[in-house]
């Protein structure tokens, strides 16, 4: 969706490189100027679009897409398939949890400097109750959309670029902490930042920023900041999700989320709109969590926001 921000998005990237240049793990990311374009207004109607696709593919399988289960695959096999043609580089990462077989999709794009890799991720999998479209169709959709933005760019960024899918972590994060288990450590070392999007469009919206790594925390809060909208430090339980793994090996990590069943409260709804003394998503974790249990705008603000992150922190 368009946002008049041309300008303030270059003022925005100016104040992040700035930013990265103070900090240790990500020091040298991107120069005083800017060298790369301006990061992409992502289509909100192309995200819908993907979350379109993994609603029909939920109930064409027994109404879910959880982990071992038919809907599963085909969900990756989806976002695998728009990837490969896009011109991204596509591993599945086959693992085993509950006795069933598990995948995460890792997509690298080629080129950058391999030995500072930026990470952008998000579950694939629901749980067994429903289709799991704002948990977590809209992180995977929105890292689809913005992989799909790299390669329409043509983007050659100083960093290499890799955005992963993971599987099972509605058991406990098991897909991301096989992936971080399972890398060399060279490969670890090579990992200068993860970002994560689980639950980014709720119904009942919140605007929460992880407050871990200083320079992705500001620079996903200097994109609110020039859209005007609030944000807060997100505390719905810390390390509820794939990040966590990444950061309990020293990878600095990042993310946004909107919210899942805790309250919205009244102070909330005055900067946020929406209602005061209902949950986030009404819907988490049940069967009405479907193409309608979306709000368009965090949606596309969040998307956007990914965006941003990525361009800017790639440079
Ligand atoms: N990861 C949780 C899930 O998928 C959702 C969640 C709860 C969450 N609290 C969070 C995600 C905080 C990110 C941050 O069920
Ligand atoms: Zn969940």
């Amino acid at each position: 969706m368009k946002l008049s921000v041309s300008g303030r998005a270059a003022a925005a990237a100016v104040v992040a490189a700035t930013t990265l240049l103070a900090t240790g793990s990500l020091a040298g990311a991107a120069p005083a100027t800017p060298a790369v374009a301006a990061a992409p207004d992502l289509p909100v109607a192309n995200v819908k679009a993907h979350l379109s696709q993994l609603q029909s593919i939920a109930t064409a399988n027994g109404g879910n897409r959880a982990h071992g289960r038919t809907g599963y695959r085909a969900s990756l096999d989806y976002v695998k398939a728009k990837l490969d043609a896009a011109g991204f580089t596509t591993t599945i990462q086959q693992f085993t949890s509950s006795s069933r077989t598990g995948y995460n999709l890792i997509a690298d794009w080629p080129g950058g400097d391999t030995t500072r890799v930026l990470m952008a991720g998000s579950h694939l999998d629901s749980v067994t109750a429903g289709p799991g479209i704002n948990d977590n169709g809209s992180g995977s959709a929105a890292v689809l959309e913005t992989a799909l933005a790299v390669s329409r760019a043509g983007l050659q960024p100083t960093r290499h670029l890799r955005f992963a899918w993971w599987g099972a972590e509605e058991l406990g994060m098991v897909g991301s902490r096989y992936y971080v288990n399972n890398l060399s450590s060279a490969n670890r070392s090579r990992i200068s930042a993860y970002l994560n999007f689980d639950m980014i469009g709720s119904p009942n919206p919140g605007y929460f920023v992880y407050d871990d790594d200083p320079t992705i925390e500001q620079t996903f809060k200097t994109y609110f900041s020039g859209l005007g909208v609030p944000t807060e430090i997100e505390t719905e339980g810390d390390g509820r999700s794939d990040h966590a793994p990444f950061k309990n090996v020293g990878i600095p990590v990042g993310g946004l989320f909107s919210g899942a069943d805790y309250v919205k409260t009244s102070a909330q709804a005055a900067k946020w709109g929406g209602t005061a003394g209902q949950p986030f998503d009404r819907c988490y974790h049940s069967s009405c969590d479907t193409i309608a249990n979306l709000n368009d705008t965090a949606l596309d603000r969040n998307a956007d926001a990914l965006a941003y992150a990525v361009w800017t922190l790639s440079s």
